[in-house]
């Protein structure tokens, strides 16, 4: 039917029918807030690049995630700070870490939230790199162990789901074996499993005192240039166990969480990550953009795409916004 037979414009006439033909509905349940532990009592440090966030000792941690489950939030995903980085990460998979105390803290105070953890090694390596450096490179092999021992010691702790973020070769299928093996058969995995070596995480690094020491991590994580090789990835991590893919970052790869919809059955997370976070911050506080309004704009975007999930540090200022009742 062509205009003026068809008007568009019709059902774009009333509130009443923009609200009945729109598409995309946002819920405080599509959402997953990171949060960045550390250790001490009462700290709260503000971390600049990422306004309304900070590295909190665990006290803090449960308040926060209070508040979230109080919004309607479902899920939190805890990154950790750790007091001292060695070769091999060892505090990454201490049952007395800075990530285990506060899973088993925070499962004891808000036990309806869902508790994921980031399993990787680049917070805890003095290499800031996400795997074992053997020769001035990335060791694949002989990472994959110590991925499954951070994984089943966050079990252990109680976390309800791992995230392992790390990129190396093979680690979906090593972690759901040693979870197994320890039967937590029943602890699913969201895998990073598209996940790009972007400029976006910068405030990120400075959050989580994270950046690699010498070199990038180009050799690990994928080229943005490429979308063949996502999904490549995605079928790897399908065949090696994953429970959910996801797709990091968001905005950028629009594109990537709509082929990986296309491709596979399983539920797609997408991870809105802090520099998207920084950029809207930044230029609300500018005054150039309203940033309440980009920021249900790129959400809605995000879960338009595909995502069924999305991690973002958005999740309680846009979770307050939809218990207003606005949508967008
Ligand atoms: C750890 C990890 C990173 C992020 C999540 N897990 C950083 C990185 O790969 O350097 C980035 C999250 C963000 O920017 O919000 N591997």
């Amino acid at each position: 039917m062509l205009f003026p037979d068809y008007r568009a414009r019709r059902m774009r006439e009333s509130d009443a029918f923009r609200r009945m033909i729109r598409e995309t509905i946002l819920t405080p349940d599509d959402f997953i807030l990171p949060l960045f532990a550390i250790s001490g009592k009462g700290v709260k440090n503000p971390i600049e690049s990422m306004p309304g966030h900070y590295q909190q000792s665990i006290d803090n941690i449960v308040k926060s995630a209070k508040e979230a489950f109080d919004l309607g939030i479902p899920a939190i995903m805890i990154f950790g700070i750790p007091p001292k980085k060695d070769p091999l990460g060892t505090q990454a998979y201490n049952k007395d870490g800075i990530v285990q105390k506060a899973v088993k803290e925070v499962k004891n105070k808000v036990p309806g939230l869902a508790v994921l953890t980031d399993v990787c090694l680049c917070q805890y390596t003095d290499s800031g790199h996400c795997g074992i450096v053997e020769k001035n490179r990335i060791d694949n092999d002989s990472t994959l162990d110590l991925l499954a021992r951070v994984a089943v010691s966050h079990a252990k702790a109680g976390a309800d789901m791992v995230a392992p973020s790390d990129m190396m070769d093979g680690r979906i299928g090593e972690i759901r074996a040693a979870l197994d093996e320890e039967s937590f058969d029943n602890i699913p995995i969201m895998s990073y499993a598209v996940k790009y070596c972007s400029a976006f995480y910068g405030p990120f690094r400075q959050a989580a005192e994270s950046a690699p020491k010498f070199g990038d991590r180009r050799s690990y994580q994928m080229d943005p240039a490429n979308s063949k090789e996502a999904i490549r990835e995605a079928t790897l991590d399908v065949q090696e166990g994953a429970d959910i893919l996801m797709v990091k970052p968001a905005l950028s790869y629009l594109d990537i969480i709509f082929q990986i919809r296309e491709e596979t059955d399983l539920p797609v997370a997408a991870y809105n990550v802090s520099g998207e976070y920084a950029l809207v911050k930044a230029g609300a506080q500018m005054g150039w953009v309203d940033g309440t309004k980009v920021m249900m704009e790129m959400l809605t975007s995000i879960k338009r795409a595909g995502a069924e999930m999305i991690l973002t540090y958005f999740a309680v200022d846009a979770a307050k916004e939809l218990n207003k009742g606005n949508l967008r």
